[in-house]
């Protein structure tokens, strides 16, 4: 049907011949009946699809070079245990950021050496429990990490796997990016005035420490290609300069996430094939130029993977018309949900579109707004969108592309109980984080 643009939506929805919008072989009001709402819908097989992409199109786009590519998803867009599994089954590794990562990570069964571990500021213990599970790649993000996870391999009796994370001065996200010499972030430690090479340096005269190489991340929702491009070339420049200096050539270069998607029919995204295609190129000119040998490539999507495989199911409560001072009409659609389940329209101004999920309607549009039912006058989920002018209470709202993001920075505001996730496949419906409750909330309230 023509009100579900693909480039938003699951691979598996449409319409029935009803007019209900139907994923993965399940109707809407038969998800919304069954698991409540809001809910987040998670397309298994557009999910697993786009984690399969990533490996092949990049693997296929280095094989000519000879060079390995590594993908890891990167479990702060959404995780859970079975998504955990999914990526796992798929042939991907698994970036986590925390010790609660860490742990679903090792709930699921993933193999230690497909793990990696982040973080701008590691507790002593999510150190020690990544050492412990054997994980394959800890990144150190400052010069102070490099004792402490020496310290700790060492009270181990393990040499840990360490990759240095590197501020390139690549800074991309929505529609630019900015390339500049000098860093003033939080993270990883900087090429400018040799401050990354003196790391490296500082880290091989570690014998606890096995450096696999350098890794970067630039950003997210990058749409533009050369913002990947210029930070390979950075990354492989320094990596010849770390050759020349010490003799030791790093065997991999990770290029990190933010491959953009589209929120909004129109927008463009950054295909996966384009990316790896223009990614291989330039990391195989740079090393002609560099003569040095082609490194083993890693990289790390999230939002690309989690983010259009998921749409997020409200129902429609209070439809308030509201004539503005020009005249015009908005209709204020209030939803069961809000900020708590998508904080990223206030936190980043980020826009999302929507269909009316139960049906289709043959009314003229009208300028609308989807509110939450939070008590903030900013509790908006989309700011301006033309629905149709008889949306009504009962009525099924779907809000395409919050599988990113969404259930990850959900809150409590309020406490309202974060929503249920659930995964959709051959005609089956499954829960796969279930529904919060009053009951879970009061549990932590100490009398
Ligand atoms: N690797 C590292 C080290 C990261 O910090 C991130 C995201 C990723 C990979 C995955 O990036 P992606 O492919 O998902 O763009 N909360 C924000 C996004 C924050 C991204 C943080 N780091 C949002 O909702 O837009």
């Amino acid at each position: 049907m023509t009100d579900l643009d693909s480039a938003v939506w699951p691979i598996s929805v449409s319409r029935t011949p009803a007019g209900v919008l139907a994923v993965g072989g399940i109707d809407a009001d038969a998800l919304a009946t069954e698991h409540g709402t809001p809910v987040w819908v998670v397309d298994e097989a557009d999910f697993r699809a786009r984690a399969v992409a990533f490996r092949e199109e990049f693997t296929a786009a280095f094989a000519p070079l000879g060079a390995v590519v590594d993908v890891y998803y990167a479990g702060k867009a959404f995780l859970c245990t079975a998504v955990a599994r999914w990526v796992t089954e798929e042939g991907l590794g698994l970036d986590t950021c925390s010790a609660g990562e860490l742990a679903v990570a090792i709930r699921a069964g993933v193999p230690g050496p497909r793990i990696g571990i982040h973080g701008n500021n590691k507790s002593d213990g999510e150190i020690a429990r990544a050492l412990e599970y054997g994980a394959g790649r800890i990144v150190l993000d400052s010069t102070a990490e490099i004792a402490r996870v020496a310290d700790a391999a060492a009270q181990h009796g393990v040499r840990a796997p360490v990759m240095l994370r590197i501020t390139t001065g690549v800074h991309a996200g929505g529609h630019e990016f900015i390339a500049t010499a000098h860093e003033d972030q939080k993270f990883g430690v900087s090429m400018a005035g040799d401050q990354a090479l003196a790391a490296l340096v500082g880290i091989l005269a570690r014998p606890e420490l096995d450096l696999l190489g350098i890794h970067c991340h630039i950003g997210s929702q990058i749409h533009d290609v050369a913002a990947f491009e210029v930070t390979a070339r950075r990354m492989l420049q320094l990596r010849a300069q770390f050759a020349a200096a010490t003799g030791v050539l790093l065997p991999e270069v990770d290029l990190g996430g933010g491959d953009g998607i589209s929120y909004l029919p129109g927008e463009p995204a950054l295909p996966i094939s384009v990316a790896a295609q223009a990614i291989a190129d330039t990391v195989g000119a740079a090393c002609q130029e560099l003569g040095t040998p082609v490194p083993r490539i890693s990289i790390e999507p999230g939002r690309a993977i989690a983010g259009p495989s998921t749409f997020t199911l409200y129902r429609v409560g209070v439809v308030k018309p509201v004539t503005l001072e020009d005249g015009t009409l908005r209709t204020y659609v209030s939803v069961d949900g809000g900020m708590s389940d998508n904080p990223r329209p206030n936190l980043y101004g980020a826009e999302y579109t929507a269909v009316i999920a139960n049906r289709v309607s043959r009314a003229g549009p009208a300028l609308c707004r989807v509110v939450g039912k939070h008590c903030e006058t900013g509790d908006i989920v989309i700011r301006d969108i033309q629905l149709p002018g008889d949306i009504a209470p009962g009525d099924l709202l779907a809000v395409p592309g919050t599988g990113a993001y969404g259930r990850s920075m959900a809150s409590n505001y309020n406490l309202v109980p974060r929503p249920p996730v659930v995964s959709v496949r051959d005609a089956a419906s499954r829960v796969i984080v279930r529904r919060e409750t009053v009951v879970d909330l009061l549990a932590l309230d100490v009398d």
